[in-house]
């Protein structure tokens, strides 16, 4: 299949440009469109057919299910069989913005949509391309993220296309996203509404608007021995094909042990990847090493942090470290995101170790 791509300028979105793209939504057909979180492959949410399309796109397990985006608030009552009043409170607060809420679906939505289940997550992007798409498109998109599964999710067009050009009709180039991590998700089946992924809306912003919201027991490690309620979850999902390790501790500490490490793995012959920040990446003796930004500055490390695992896969490093990042505001997510990307393989050095 021959894959369109398209540039797509804001503030002055062509408008043409979007209606030919929610054409192919219409017509059965996926398109690879940006959003303020990550880019997302979009089919006709309402159609069984588009979504096993997603699936088959992605190389995705069809249990895992779909958001479905929507452009108006108007559009939610029509996919959900009851709006709980906490959920017009959050959709106040967050819509449109980097928040999906999962509800009780009703009967338009297809098993194929939320793999099987009779809960279907929704979410109202800001990005406005994003939104002029899901109107031409005649209002529900289902969108997983834009990456073939396994990889992170896509922060910008050519990562888009490194994954799915020849398998999907379109993608919007919308330059690099803002935010570069996946939406904060919300159940609100269950009386007290349960955070399921962490995201740029923090536990804190959400309990500003409901006073207490819970987390999933999985959320931040493995150890649980609970299955993670969002199914997405339970996959080894950020993955990078090096293997991961994060390094916790005070900051001497991690620089020496991290180059311990990656004197011994050169001796091997093993390429070696870390991950730092601005203040310490210049101490480092990996092959290859990346600063995230500033720890001062965790808007800025969210948003790279999924490049420079691709760039990593790229420049085939076997093994790679990573510092650890603090878990306050997004940080959490950061931390989340990391924590899967290496399987759960964090080291706590304490000062025996030193
Ligand atoms: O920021 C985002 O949310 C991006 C952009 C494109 O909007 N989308 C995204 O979709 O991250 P995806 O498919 O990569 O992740 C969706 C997650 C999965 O972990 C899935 O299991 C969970 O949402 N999910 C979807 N529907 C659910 C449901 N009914 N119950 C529990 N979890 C659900
Ligand atoms: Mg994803």
């Amino acid at each position: 299949m021959d894959t369109k791509i398209i540039r797509v300028e804001e503030p002055h979105i062509q408008m043409s440009l979007l209606r030919q793209a929610g054409e192919i939504i219409r017509a059965g057909g996926l398109v690879a469109f940006p959003t303020e979180t990550v880019y997302g492959l979009g089919g006709d949410a309402l159609s069984p057919e588009s979504s096993k399309k997603i699936y088959a796109a992605k190389g995705r397990p069809s249990d895992n299910p779909l958001i479905v985006h929507i452009y108006r608030m108007e559009d939610l009552a029509f996919l959900v069989s009851e709006i709980p009043e906490t959920a017009v409170k959050l959709a106040e607060a967050f819509w449109p913005g980097p928040l999906t809420m999962i509800f009780h679906k009703s009967e338009a939505v297809p098993y194929e949509t939320t793999g099987g289940l009779d809960t279907v997550a929704v979410r109202m992007p800001s990005h406005p391309t994003a939104a002029a798409f899901i109107r031409e498109a005649g209002g529900y998109v289902a969108a997983p993220s834009a990456n073939r599964s396994g990889k992170p999710s896509p922060t910008s067009a050519r990562f888009v296309e490194e994954d799915l050009k020849g398998r999907i009709e379109m993608i919007l180039d919308g330059g690099d996203v803002e935010i570069g991590l996946e939406s904060t998700i919300i159940d609100m089946t269950a009386g007290k509404p349960v955070i399921l992924r962490p995201g740029y809306i923090t536990k804190e912003m959400l309990e500003e608007v409901l006073q207490s919201v819970d987390e999933d027991g999985t959320m931040m490690t493995d150890e649980s021995g609970q299955a993670p309620k969002a199914p997405g979850m339970k996959y080894r999902h950020y993955a990078p094909e090096g293997s991961l390790t994060i390094v916790e501790g005070g900051g001497e500490q991690v620089t020496s042990y991290i180059n311990r490490q990656v004197d011994r793995l050169r001796q091997q012959g093993v390429k070696t990847g870390v991950i730092g920040t601005d203040a310490t990446i210049g101490r480092y003796r990996g092959d290859v090493c990346k600063s995230a930004g500033s720890r001062e500055d965790e808007r800025t490390i969210a948003r790279e942090l999924y490049r420079i695992l691709r760039e990593f896969d790229d420049e085939k490093v076997a093994v790679i470290y990573s510092e650890s990042f603090d878990t306050a505001g997004i940080g959490q997510a950061i931390m989340n995101r990391l924590l899967k990307a290496s399987g759960h393989h964090i080291i706590y050095l304490n000062d025996e170790c030193y």
